[in-house]
């Protein structure tokens, strides 16, 4: 899960990653009153999550707590890349000297954590790290060693920065590091890290991506979920415990297992590029033991989806055999009624599948097929949705 600017910011506090103020607003006077709070001068910061807000005029510095509003009613309501802005951060205005860059990410193709360092930091690091990427310095962290103060420090003067910050730019660094481990962070990037003129060194930005696995975890990055921004059938598939995740074509797909799922995926993509491209509207895998209850609840979500013409059920029976996979779907029909509108294509394989087959064709629901193979199952799921 990506966090809002503000969020990241609080997260920070809490870890000793040295912040200014920060209040959010969803309303100009909100923005009045919080600038006031904060002695006028201001920034007035778009919250959406995509990056480049500066650049689209999401962020502006008020002179006063007047201005503020202004800025807030300006901003708020604006279109970034295609994200409405309905929050904005009202932060402290810092005296900026000079604008630097740090992050720590997690490097799946080195399996490590990489340190991003960079003096020339601010709105145009995009550029920096292309067109001049020896001014921005890669480190790859051993993650059971972690970033001490020493390794901190010589990260630091790799980037490039002078005996005058590097101390203090280090001790951020380290704070970073126990924010990324502590919270199970996959990204925690600060753009601009500023020293002020009076020599303070600031994180001014702050993006953190938080590992969705690990939420177990972590009690409180329950409250940080945007819950308007979720795909509203994830969030039901969610609140029914199933694995779900919103694709962007025709065939729904339910499947047990993760493997199985994903090569299902696969497989129905191909199939439909004889169809006019027809593609997997979703990946739903309802594991191993699938009762008929879960059946019913994975059916109804994917047949809840507009986008979803056709269904395609493959099911490798296992540890639960194909005739209780098929009395789940019978008696997952019987529960749904009429709410079941679209064909649906069942391909079952594996323990007990002669016993599966017969009690489907027994049932002889009118939705109902059923195809002996995984590759037919595809076709015939993408010619449906084609129809
Ligand atoms: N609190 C602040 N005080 C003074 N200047 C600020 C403050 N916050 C941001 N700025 C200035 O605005 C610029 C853009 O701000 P920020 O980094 O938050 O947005 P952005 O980088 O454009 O957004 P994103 O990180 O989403 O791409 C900064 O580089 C900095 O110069
Ligand atoms: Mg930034």
């Amino acid at each position: 899960m990506d966090l809002f600017e503000y969020q990241a910011r609080d997260l920070f506090e809490a870890h000793g990653v040295p912040v200014l103020k920060g209040a959010v607003a969803t309303t100009p006077e909100a923005a009045f009153a919080a600038a006031e709070s904060m002695g006028g001068r201001v920034v007035v910061k778009a919250q959406v999550k995509v990056g480049g807000r500066g650049k689209a005029g999401g962020v502006k510095l008020a002179e006063n707590s007047e201005d503020a509003r202004e800025k807030a009613k300006a901003i708020l309501g604006m279109d970034i890349k295609g994200h409405t802005v309905h929050k904005v951060m009202i932060a402290q205005a810092a005296p900026i000297e000079s604008e630097y860059y740090l992050a720590i990410l997690l490097d799946r193709a080195n399996r490590s954590f990489l340190v991003m360092a960079s003096v020339s930091g601010g709105m145009e690091i995009e550029e920096v790290a292309h067109k001049t990427p020896e001014k921005l310095a890669k480190i790859n962290i051993n993650p059971n060693v972690g970033i001490s103060a020493e390794l901190a420090l010589e990260i630091v003067r790799k980037g490039g920065f002078g005996p005058d910050v590097e101390k203090g730019v280090a001790e951020v660094l380290v704070t970073l590091w126990q924010t990324f481990v502590a919270e199970d962070a996959t990204l925690v990037e600060v753009n601009p890290l500023v020293k002020t003129s009076d020599g303070k060194i600031i994180a001014l930005d702050g993006k953190v991506t938080l590992d969705d696995s690990a939420i177990f975890r972590h009690a409180d990055h329950e409250a940080l979920i945007d819950h308007d921004a979720a795909d509203p059938l994830e969030a039901l598939a969610k609140a029914k415990d199933l694995n779900y995740v919103k694709l962007d074509g025709e065939v729904g797909i339910i499947g047990n297992g993760a493997g199985l799922v994903m090569s299902t995926l696969d497989v129905v993509a191909y199939a439909g590029e004889k169809f006019g491209g027809v593609k997997p509207a979703n990946f739903l895998d309802i594991g191993g033991g699938a009762s008929a209850q879960v059946m019913a609840d994975g059916l109804s979500i994917i047949l809840g989806d507009p986008a979803v013409k056709s269904v395609f059920v493959n099911v490798f029976g296992g540890i639960t055999a194909c005739d209780a996979v098929a009395n789940g779907i019978v008696q997952a029909l019987e529960m749904l009624g009429a709410k079941a509108t679209k064909p649906i294509v069942v391909r079952l394989d594996g323990n007990n599948v002669i016993e599966g087959r017969r009690i489907l064709n027994a049932a002889a629901h009118p939705l109902v097929q059923q195809l002996d193979t995984m590759d037919g199952a595809a076709s015939r799921a993408a010619e449906l949705a084609a129809k």
